[in-house]
């Protein structure tokens, strides 16, 4: 009875260990998870339970509005945004600011003073430098215009736009709420944050438009929020998969900022299960559709628990529109959204794949060591490989996978957003190869990339592929302009991508006994432009199978100072960028 127990205590240890929440999930995606939160309810335990263990970002539903924020000419209140940024650093949650320009919500000294164009522009900067300046650094994102255009796509008639508003006419008034924006904290991502334009139609287009014409022009724009207030019949996935594609190649972000999904309740306020369902499935495509895009960088929900929604009011008859019940039950939109976050295929891209020496990017060869930038679901925390029991570095690694042609490369390291590998030495031969990323068994979908024999690239001492060469003389001491190379000495320059080697490599294995792989193209070495003896080139005592080592005499033709060096092998020629100190 007694071990029973343990063993159940044990287990269900066990499972708090796996049980991942919003934000654990979110970090393995390299995305925010925020909520909309009112400062008045952080003294409520479960709304602070849930609010800080499962989001890694808030936003103010009303605080930072103008009316809240401003509500005097010469009067600013801060007190409930302090709190909340306060709560945000207390609890590793980014903070995004909502909002600087809005037609709603603004005070009565405001929208029935009597001001000039002029004086108008004025309370409008001083608004923005203030605010924004206040929170310059602590506030990471600000949606600077919101709700600008009509469902028609022409702008919308507000005391900022041109009925007399700031004095600018058009998209002007956006635009310079935007360069305030900028200047009172460069480093704050800079968003339009709108409705009803998250597929396609006049609004969105409007939108898109600006936007290109604000990155053409140079306008400070860093992304486009999209709110997403459904109720039951959202925009097609595809309509919204297609803007949020556009945007992103305009090189913007995309963020999910109001995401909240209606449903029709009774005078108690429950919806049916059916309804509930339906959706769940709305919030499952919506985060799944964001995690398509490297540039969809966050989802935040409008609110979180049913219990405090502005629906019901706004939408009588409906409401429910949260993943948390009133009584702070998850739902199954919880479910959902934690089953996008854990299931939506991470995304990666050929340009990604570089040589880990060079960081060319054109082609991968056999046994060559490379990274992989950018995929987007991966372990939070760095892990590197040491060889397992058979001497090898393991093809699996912090739940990552690599695949060439369905081959699992060896893995060096892996973190979100990056990982190293050695490309099997099997795809020899081959011209292309199909690469597949995969993190938690879900897989990306492929992309293709060229296939060559060799594909060289020389360490250098700073990882940054160009410069100081990592280059040893012939004690191991590192060349440097401190240790210069001397003409006549031989130095050993460290590399990768020299294809197949004889006898073959074997993949992620260690070259510890000899005879270690020689490459089968052939190898010749430049420095400073003169051609210079290679007596060695074949795999380093105690490296992978895949590095390369190459002892070279430097020539007594070589000039002083820093010179390129520059290795061929077969057909291809390391970076240009590499150089060598001689004396
Ligand atoms: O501040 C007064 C308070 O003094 C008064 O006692 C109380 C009584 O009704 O009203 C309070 O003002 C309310 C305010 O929220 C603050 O709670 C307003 O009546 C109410 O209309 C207002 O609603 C907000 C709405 O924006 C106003 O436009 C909602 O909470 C807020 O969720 C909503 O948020 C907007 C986004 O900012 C932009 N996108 C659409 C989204 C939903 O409408």
């Amino acid at each position: 009875m007694r071990k029973r127990l343990r063993l159940l205590a044990l287990l269900s240890l066990a499972a708090l260990a796996t049980a991942q929440t919003l934000r654990d999930l979110a970090a393995e995606r390299g995305i925010r998870i925020g909520a909309a939160v009112d400062p008045s309810h952080l003294n409520e335990s479960q709304y602070d339970y849930t609010l800080s263990r499962e989001f890694n970002q808030l936003t103010a539903e009303n605080a930072m509005k103008f009316e809240a924020i401003h509500p005097g000419i010469r009067t600013y209140s801060f007190n409930d945004v302090d709190a909340l940024v306060t709560y945000g650093e207390k609890n590793q949650m980014a903070v995004r600011g909502h909002t600087l320009v809005w037609q709603n919500q603004n005070p009565a000294w405001l929208t029935e003073g009597t001001f000039t164009p002029a004086e108008r522009s004025a309370i409008l900067e001083d608004h923005i430098r203030t605010v924004v300046g206040r929170y310059a650094g602590r506030v990471y994102a600000w949606d600077v215009v919101n709700e600008a255009f009509l469902d028609d796509g022409k702008l919308r008639s507000t005391l900022w736009s041109d009925a007399p508003g700031i004095g600018l006419t058009g998209t002007g008034y956006i635009e310079q709420a935007f360069r305030w924006a900028r200047s009172a904290d460069p480093r704050a991502l800079l968003f339009y944050n709108d409705y009803n334009a998250e597929g396609s139609g006049a609004k969105s287009d409007a939108i898109f438009h600006m936007v290109e014409d604000f990155k053409k022009r140079g306008v400070p724009i860093d992304g486009v929020g999209l709110q997403m207030h459904w109720s039951t019949s959202p925009s097609t996935l595809a309509s919204i998969e297609a803007n949020i594609r556009r945007l992103t190649d305009l090189g913007v972000q995309v963020q999910i900022t109001e995401l909240d999904v209606r449903v029709p309740i009774d005078a108690a306020g429950n919806a049916t299960a059916e309804s509930l369902a339906t959706q769940a499935q709305i919030y499952r495509d919506m985060v799944g559709v964001c995690l398509k895009f490297a540039g969809c960088t966050a989802i935040q929900t409008w609110g979180f628990t049913d219990k405090y929604s502005w629906i019901p009011p706004v939408f009588p008859g409906t409401g429910a529109a949260l993943p948390w019940d009133a009584a702070y039950n998850a739902k199954p939109a919880y479910n959902a959204i934690a089953t996008a976050l854990r299931q939506s295929p991470p995304v990666i891209t050929a340009a990604g794949l570089a040589n880990a020496a060079s960081y060319a990017s054109r082609a991968v060869a056999p046994g060559e060591i490379i990274v992989l930038f950018g995929p987007t679901y991966g372990p939070a925390a760095l892990a590197v490989s040491t060889p397992g029991a058979d001497g090898k570095l393991p093809t699996k690694l912090s739940d990552t996978r690599l695949l060439f042609d369905g081959m699992a490369a060896p893995l060096i390291y892996t973190v979100l957003g990056q990982v190293s590998a050695i490309v099997p030495f099997a795809v020899a031969g081959h011209t292309t190869a199909q690469v597949e990323y995969e993190y938690r068994d879900i897989r990306s979908t492929p992309v293709t990339v060229n296939v060559t024999p060799t594909m060289p690239g020389i360490f250098t001492l700073d990882s940054s592929g160009r410069g100081a060469a990592a280059v040893l003389d012939a004690s191991y001491r590192v060349i440097s302009n401190s240790n210069p190379a001397a003409r006549g000495d031989t130095v050993l320059v460290f590399a990768t991508g020299a294809g197949v080697t004889d006898p073959a490599g074997a993949d992620g294995a260690l070259s510890l006994t000899a005879p270690f792989g020689k490459p089968v193209a052939a190898v010749s070495v430049q420095i400073g432009g003169e051609d210079c003896t290679v007596t060695y080139a074949a795999g380093a005592y105690g490296l992978v199978a895949g590095a390369l080592q190459v002892n070279v005499e430097v020539s007594s033709k070589v000039r002083s100072g820093d010179q390129p060096l520059v290795l061929r092998i077969g057909n291809e020629y390391s970076q240009s960028v590499a150089t060598i100190r001689v004396k």
